[in-house]
């Protein structure tokens, strides 16, 4: 990072990397705390060194112009809400996975660093994203995959669980938009306001690929399942005037069409150590 930073003199870091998958965070918990606490520390302490403009002094709070940390983060940080509600930026942090507990643990760091040390950060929380790219150990991408492949479809639990999508360049977008206009120390939610069921997205996929439903098995539910994710996004569309462009309906289309005419990428990053994963995680 001290070379990168050296050799680059980035003046934003969007934190985007971290383990980010729950089910793996439950067959492998260290790997999350390590990688999403311990690696956010390491990123924060490589800007604040290269942007403080004394950088021995951990007392000074003086930083280089126009410098920004922002974390990309996530709403699973507030844990699971029922029915009714909305995850607010004041909502109090209650990770129900060790995945979501890096990512708050990670959250908190930042904060530390912007209140003891002045660094100018922000944090982003965005609900599910979906779109091109998007690794098929994921709901979306591994439905599809499994339907091209008339492998089983597996729901966990009911499938009655609830996640509010988000296409990924309305996340980057509004990542985008917290950079240009946001206030340093303050946190934005990101959300699409599109709450879908499992088990319509998973149907929804099949007619698109013209598969049968019986392809949908029902499988013993993830440990800790969080029932439902849904996103106030006040705060980023009044203050900083995002809003998010695609509607769910074009962007799954679109999304569906891309692992279509993408069946090389699909097929290179699906070989070993993926084939190794789902043979953990779905066949035993
Ligand atoms: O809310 C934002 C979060 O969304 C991100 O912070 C995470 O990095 C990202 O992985 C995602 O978390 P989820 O656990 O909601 O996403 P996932 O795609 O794993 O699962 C979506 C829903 O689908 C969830 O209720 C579990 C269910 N599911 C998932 C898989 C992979 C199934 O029923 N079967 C499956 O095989």
């Amino acid at each position: 990072m001290e070379k990168l930073f050296a050799e680059h003199d980035f003046d934003t870091v969007v934190h985007f990397a971290a383990e980010s998958h729950v089910d793996r965070s439950i067959l492998e918990p260290e790997l999350f705390l390590t990688t999403n606490i311990v690696g956010t520390q390491t990123l924060l302490d490589a800007a604040m060194r290269h942007w403080k403009l004394s950088p021995d002094d951990k007392y000074s709070r003086e930083y280089k112009p126009g410098v920004r940390y922002l974390q990309v983060s996530t709403d699973e940080v507030y844990g699971a809400l029922g029915r009714e509600g909305m995850f607010t930026e004041t909502t109090p942090l209650s990770p129900n996975s060790p995945y979501s507990a890096s990512k708050a643990g990670a959250d908190l760091v930042v904060r530390a660093y912007h209140e003891t040390y002045g660094l100018p950060v922000n944090i982003t929380r965005c609900s599910n994203n979906y779109g091109p790219y998007q690794f098929p150990e994921k709901l979306i991408p591994l439905m599809i995959h499994n339907a091209r492949k008339d492998r089983p479809l597996p729901v966990y639990g009911d499938g009655l669980q609830i996640r509010d999508w988000l296409h990924v360049r309305d996340h980057c977008a509004a990542i985008a938009a917290v950079l240009e206009k946001g206030e340093a120390g303050q946190v934005y939610n990101v959300g699409g306001n599109n709450e879908k069921a499992n088990i319509e997205i998973i149907r929804l996929i099949l007619k698109e690929l013209g598969k049968p439903e019986s392809l949908i098995s029902y499988v013993k539910d993830r440990p800790g399942h969080d029932r439902r994710y849904a996103i106030d996004n006040t705060k980023i569309t009044t203050l900083l005037g995002w809003r998010p462009e695609y509607t769910f309906e074009k962007g799954i289309r679109e999304t569906i069409q891309w692992y279509l005419e993408h069946p090389e990428w699909v097929e290179r990053i699906t070989s070993g150590e993926y084939q190794r994963y789902y043979e953990k995680m779905y066949l035993n």
